[in-house]
């Protein structure tokens, strides 16, 4: 009867229905409450949000104890809503669920009880705010539509090749400079922009508001080029660069082999730690070539004197050494796993892993990794990357998707849960991450938090009209039905298009610098 999205766990009608009345006496409900109820008849715009709230009870209560922090009860009898969980937490998803049932139902609502609970209590988003900045007010539409969609952790990526977004008073030239390139893949335009300190403190505040934790990205040693911009020293070889302007992965990376190196990160990460209190820091660790270090007199010093294999082995140290650091500060790490299987005897097991390829290749790989304690977050690029065409992947393949395929019970318990990540190097503004992530992102977060036997993709086709509708109401144009489930035709279409993208200059000069640094390393 109702379309929700993601569905609930369980849901039960009853006979009759409810009529909101004329408010008479307002029930107690907490602010939290009335401000998602006042967003959200203020998108609706209808008159009905007083007389709601005179019906609307909300309890925290030790018996919903077993649906865990996030479940929730909701009940619509004779007497009005209810709304019960053990936790806010629970009474905020189950707000969510309340402003689809009134954007269907108007003032007349079907008895019934929703009894649901999430299936991963990790339940993720990732904006690339590196490639392109995006304003303090279109991170706040991100947390808005994360709420709705029931995700409760914003991984954000602060610094890339093509920008650095954080202010960090340490280091004043990486928001004065580094934050600022001089074209893009798009054209000869500049582009650049950067948070405030006090801007980072608004968001995550807004963030909190939405039961949602936030991850800040500082992705080292690689995907570093716009602090090597500012601070050359921070580099093998000290290169003067610019700031990235196209994508592509640079060859250039931190130096691992330098004190400097190390007392820079650890400054960052100093401030980041006082930004960030929801006490997890996500490292990157991805894409880190070893052109540089091979050939760095003083990372191969730094291998030799810890004893290390090779340059894989050094940044496995690296890693390990930061992470160290943070553990200091009671902060856990996150970071993406490597992009080809190594094993990871310096790496420690203390960090969680963002796991973006998964294939029948890698699985023994992890299984093993989970032995050793690591946590995974599942983010496989295929269906979690939401930059990717629909050709590539497609609604269908996005909502098919058992991100616990082939691992067993015991591996599960240590699978926290899933992210999307978007990535931005081809999503300049509001409206072109809107078709990308749109509709595909309902479905990614039914597998994030319905349980898996209550999954259907008939069912979930079935409520696309009502998603698409619910959506507008937020202001989001997302792809429609036709282009995310393209035809055979279409499909190829798009993925032509998307690898022309690929086709660019970066490579060429990724050669030269190569050829650069190699007759500059004969010379030491
Ligand atoms: C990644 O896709 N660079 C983690
Ligand atoms: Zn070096």
């Amino acid at each position: 009867m109702l379309k929700l999205i993601p569905t609930p766990s369980k849901i039960v009608y009853g006979k009759k229905c409810f009529t909101f009345k004329k408010i008479t006496e307002a029930a107690a409900v907490p602010d939290f409450v009335l401000e998602e109820l006042h967003e959200f008849f203020k998108a609706f715009k209808t008159e009905k949000a007083f007389e709601i709230i005179g019906s609307l009870h909300i309890k925290l209560n030790n018996e919903f104890s077993s649906l865990g922090s996030e479940g929730y009860r909701l009940s619509v009898d004779g007497n009005g809503i209810s709304v019960e969980a053990f936790r806010e937490n629970g009474i905020f998803y189950g707000i969510q669920t309340l402003k689809q049932i009134l954007f269907q139902c108007g003032n007349t609502i079907p008895f019934m009880t929703i009894e649901d609970s999430p299936r991963f209590s990790y339940r993720g988003f990732m904006l690339d705010a590196g490639r392109y900045f995006y304003k303090v007010r279109e991170v706040k539409e991100f947390l808005d539509l994360m709420a709705l969609h029931k995700l409760n952790t914003f991984h954000f990526h602060l610094t890339e090749d093509q920008g650095w977004r954080i202010e960090i008073k340490k280091y004043p030239l990486l928001t004065q400079k580094g934050s600022r390139r001089s074209h893009t893949n798009f054209g000869f335009i500049p582009r650049g922009g950067y948070y405030t300190q006090n801007e980072i403190r608004e968001i995550v505040s807004y963030a909190h508001s939405k039961f949602i934790r936030v991850i800040p990205e500082f992705d080292i040693p690689g995907h570093t080029v716009s602090a090597i911009a500012c601070y050359p020293y921070l580099s093998c070889f000290d290169r003067k660069l610019k700031v990235a302007t196209h994508w592509g992965v640079k060859h250039d990376i931190l130096c691992a082999g330098k004190e400097s190196t190390y007392r820079f990160v650890f400054d960052v990460l100093d401030e980041m730690a006082e930004l960030f209190p929801d006490g997890e820091i996500h490292l990157g660790g991805d894409e880190a070539y070893k052109m540089r270090w091979n050939l760095c007199p003083r990372c191969q010093a730094e291998i030799k004197r810890q004893g290390l294999k090779d340059s894989e082995e050094l940044q496995q140290f690296f890693m390990s050494k930061v992470n160290a650091y943070l553990r200091e500060k009671n902060i856990k790490t996150i970071m993406w796993n490597w992009d080809d299987i190594q094993p990871t005897k310096r790496l420690d097991p203390s960090i969680a892993w963002n796991l973006c390829g998964i294939s029948d290749e890698k699985l023994p790989v992890i299984k093993e990794e989970i032995k050793a304690g690591r946590e995974m977050i599942i983010t496989s690029s295929f269906p979690y990357y939401l930059d990717l065409p629909y050709g590539w992947i497609n609604l269908k393949s996005a909502y098919e998707f058992d991100p616990v395929k082939g691992f067993s019970d015991e591996e599960i318990k240590r699978i926290r849960g899933v992210e999307a990540p978007l990535w931005t190097e081809y999503v300049p503004d509001m409206r072109t991450a809107c078709l990308k992530a749109f509709p595909r992102l309902g479905a990614i977060c039914e597998t994030a938090w319905a349980q898996e036997e209550n999954r259907s993709w008939e069912d979930f086709l079935e409520r696309m009209s009502f998603y698409y509708d619910f959506l507008s109401l937020y202001g989001v144009k997302g792809a429609s039905l036709k282009k995310a489930m393209p035809s055979k035709i279409r499909a190829a279409a798009s993925s032509a298009w998307f690898n022309r993208r690929q086709l660019h200059w970066q490579g060429l000069y990724n050669l030269i610098d190569d050829a650069v640094v190699k007759i500059k390393a004969k010379q030491l």
